[in-house]
């Protein structure tokens, strides 16, 4: 085993006959590191700050050397303090210290880095199949603010300031806007339906379009509720356009969803922005609508509000085109989260949205 020797012969000739042997030692002794303690026992050997060997090399070397030689040795205990640093380095990392060839570190073997690829989040999966059914029948996309004015949530669809049917909407507003008159001031919108009227100001009739997009509510979460949730919303326009195309549509739509033993039911409910309205139920696909949990033992499930467009809303555009006596409409917003919990047997919204790894894994295959 290496010792450091006390040095007499300082000439360069007698210090590199010394800094051979000292490689030499460092080397056969790092090569025969095979495990983690026998690499710690290296380290301490030759690095310990009390009596390892760099700290000998500096006392017996360097420090005793006469004045003259004191260059020279300096020089060498430098590489000689560099080469053992790197080589007690490469047997940390589990390499042969020097002289390696990158054959014999690159195992071509090793199974690489796998990165897990990602996938379709439930809502988006539904959402986007929301959208291919309605693309099919030759509705465009549209999209509109989250961050919206009162006017378009509300006053443009008929909800006149301080009418009880706002009260339904459990409304998050913007704090401080009170200099700013009613229909300016900004809220996070309830609903999807401000693209119907953001759509007919751009767009002349015919319209066909949907709107997929995040609502938010002043909601407590449970199994059933979340303050953030997603819509999909339809809008058609055009002559003649009766209330047997909107059942139509929407029953062509949840059985293109959920399969064509699907049964859709309509009953009447209010919306301002449509007359008449209608909320939309399918038979629960979970117990073929026998009665379960999750229809209420009622064997259907709401999914959907619709109706045809309130004159009234068609009058905010009159001046785009939209002559109520002359055009008429549907429209309809189902709520996604529904849908894809209908979808996959899901019980609970709140796994839509807490990112287990284990829920969006088994809900992706
Ligand atoms: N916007 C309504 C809601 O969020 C749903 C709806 C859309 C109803 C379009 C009728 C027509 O409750």
């Amino acid at each position: 085993m290496y010792t450091v020797p006390q040095l007499t012969d300082f000439s360069g000739q007698a210090l590199n006959a010394e800094k051979e042997r000292l490689t030499d030692a460092v080397e056969s002794e790092a090569a025969a590191v095979k495990d983690e303690a026998a690499q710690k026992l290296f380290r301490d050997r030759w690095m310990a700050r009390k009596n390892g060997i760099l700290t000998q090399v500096n006392d017996l070397w360097l420090k005793a050397s006469p004045k003259e030689a004191k260059r020279d040795v300096g020089a060498l205990v430098n590489d000689i303090k560099i080469l053992v640093e790197s080589t007690v380095d490469a047997t940390a990392l589990g390499l042969k210290p020097q002289s390696v060839t990158v054959s014999d570190r690159l195992d071509i073997t090793l199974p690489g880095i796998r990165r897990p690829i990602g996938a379709e989040h439930p809502v988006l999966r539904t959402m986007n199949d929301v959208i291919s059914v309605f693309r099919a029948m030759g509705y465009s996309v549209a999209e509109g603010p989250e961050v919206e004015t009162d006017f378009y949530n509300f006053e443009a669809l008929n909800f006149p300031p301080n009418h009880p049917a706002r009260d339904t909407q459990d409304t998050l507003t913007i704090a401080d806007q009170e200099s700013k008159p009613l229909r300016e001031r900004l809220l996070l919108r309830t609903h999807t339906s401000p693209v119907q009227i953001r759509t007919m100001e751009q767009q002349k009739p015919p319209v066909r379009i949907i709107c997929p997009g995040k609502v938010h509510r002043r909601d407590t979460p449970d199994a059933s509720h979340s303050p953030v949730f997603h819509q999909v919303e339809g809008l058609a326009v055009d002559t003649n356009i009766t209330f047997s195309d909107l059942k139509g549509t929407l029953d062509h739509a949840m059985k293109a969803l959920f399969g064509s033993a699907v049964k859709t039911r309509f009953f009447p409910s209010f919306f301002p922005f449509t007359e008449p309205s209608a909320d939309v139920a399918i038979s629960c696909i979970i117990c073929g609508g026998k009665g379960c949990r999750t229809c209420k033992q009622t064997g259907w499930v709401e999914l959907m509000g619709c109706g045809m467009v309130d004159p009234s809303v068609f009058d905010f555009v009159k001046d785009n085109g939209y002559d109520s006596t002359k055009i008429s409409g549907f429209a309809f917003g189902m709520g996604v989260e529904r849908l894809a919990m209908m979808k996959y047997g899901i019980d609970d919204i709140q796994l839509l949205f807490q990112g287990d790894v284990r829920f969006l894994q088994q809900e992706s295959n």
